[in-house]
């Protein structure tokens, strides 16, 4: 976050715009200052923002705590639904110069590999209910989680996915269970529905395993990636990997967009705290600094600001630096920590 807010200064420095910021803490930094993972002032400051910029949450320290007051599940999936965050969008892209830290056979990524995953973020399994944990008369233990969707859900997700995709390679593939869940058979039925209103762009439906199969087997025949909440967790992971590292998928987490064509957001990187490199200075930043980029794009309308990140980033990746997560030690490169990763983002600005 450290570096996200640098280049952000940066931003500002050159562009002339301020940038006002009010920050709070959430999730385990909250729960050990204020007993909560979202305090009630976090959530009042964010109410009078045109955006969060969030850092990831999490970690073993928390782990203890009843599941609903731990980071997750107490501050990041609240915040997501108080704002109505629904559509989640990740863009995994493997920038050429990077092709040799995707675990992905170089032929297979080589000539780009660009994915924006489109993920339904607040419904289904994270947030149906009955949720419950029982102990039964007979002392065995019974659990509940419930996927719960209504067509208005996804009507909303995939006019979202279409919209990309018009601006985009044209081409969305749905992914689904509808050989099994009642509720993929009605997520592909809306989508062929909305289809019919975009027919510039192509759809194709694939089941879960299989998707998650053809992301390795073929990466680059993806454009667009529209899947429900879990998938969705699943897939961008594997997606991010794919481009490289967790440490570089940014994502941005929007509602319906306001009268002015721009979002509320959150914007956060797409990983969790890496608890086993906290503390050491190490992490990679880029998910967080292009998360802050795609702050600018939706909520503050600063394209411009927002792709001489993005291409800074680029660029940056092609000079050879690297943080541990992406090094291969490929002729060119150079291991950089987190604080001079950010420097050299700044630097090429
Ligand atoms: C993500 C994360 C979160 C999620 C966790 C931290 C709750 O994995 O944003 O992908 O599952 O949505
Ligand atoms: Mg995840």
């Amino acid at each position: 976050m450290a570096q996200a807010l640098l280049v952000l200064d940066s931003i500002a420095a050159k562009s002339g715009i301020h940038f006002e910021y009010n920050p709070q803490l959430v999730g385990g930094a909250a729960i050990d200052a204020a007993g909560k993972a979202l305090p009630a002032e976090t959530i009042a400051a964010c109410e009078a923002s045109d955006a969060i910029l969030f850092g990831s949450v999490g970690g073993p320290k928390w782990e203890h705590l009843p599941p609903n007051e731990q980071p997750e599940r107490g501050a990041l999936l609240p915040l997501r639904k108080h704002f109505g965050l629904f559509a989640n969008l990740r863009p995994g892209i493997c920038y050429p110069a990077l092709t040799a830290s995707s675990p992905v056979r170089p032929d297979l990524v080589e000539g780009g590999f660009d994915v924006l995953c489109v993920r339904e973020l607040t419904g289904g399994l994270y947030f149906g209910q009955p949720k419950s944990r029982d102990t039964l008369p007979d002392g065995d233990i019974q659990v509940i989680d419930t996927m719960v969707y209504k067509k208005s859900e996804i009507v909303r997700i995939a006019h979202v996915a279409f919209k990309a995709a018009q601006l985009r390679g044209k081409h969305v593939t749905s992914v689904d269970k509808a050989n099994v869940l009642t509720n993929s058979v009605l997520w592909r039925e809306t989508m062929i529905e909305v289809a019919k209103e975009y027919t510039d762009v192509t759809l194709a439906h694939l089941y879960v395993d299989n998707a998650a199969m053809q992301l390795i087997k073929a990466p680059r025949s993806f454009d667009v990636l529209v899947t429900e909440n879990l998938f969705g967790d699943i897939l961008s992971d594997e997606m991010a990997m794919i481009a490289g590292s967790l440490g570089m998928l940014a994502s941005a987490s929007l509602g319906q967009p306001k009268g002015d064509g721009l979002y509320f957001g959150l914007f956060e990187p797409s990983g969790g705290t890496a608890p086993d490199i906290a503390g050491k200075g190490i992490a990679n930043p880029i998910a967080q600094i292009l998360s802050a980029a795609l702050l600018l794009r939706f909520s503050l309308g600063l394209e411009n600001e927002a792709l001489a990140i993005e291409n800074a980033v680029k660029n940056v990746i092609g000079d050879g630096l690297r943080t541990g997560d992406i090094f291969t030690s490929a002729p060119g490169t150079r291991l950089v920590n987190t604080a001079e990763m950010g420097a050299a983002i700044v630097a090429a600005l």
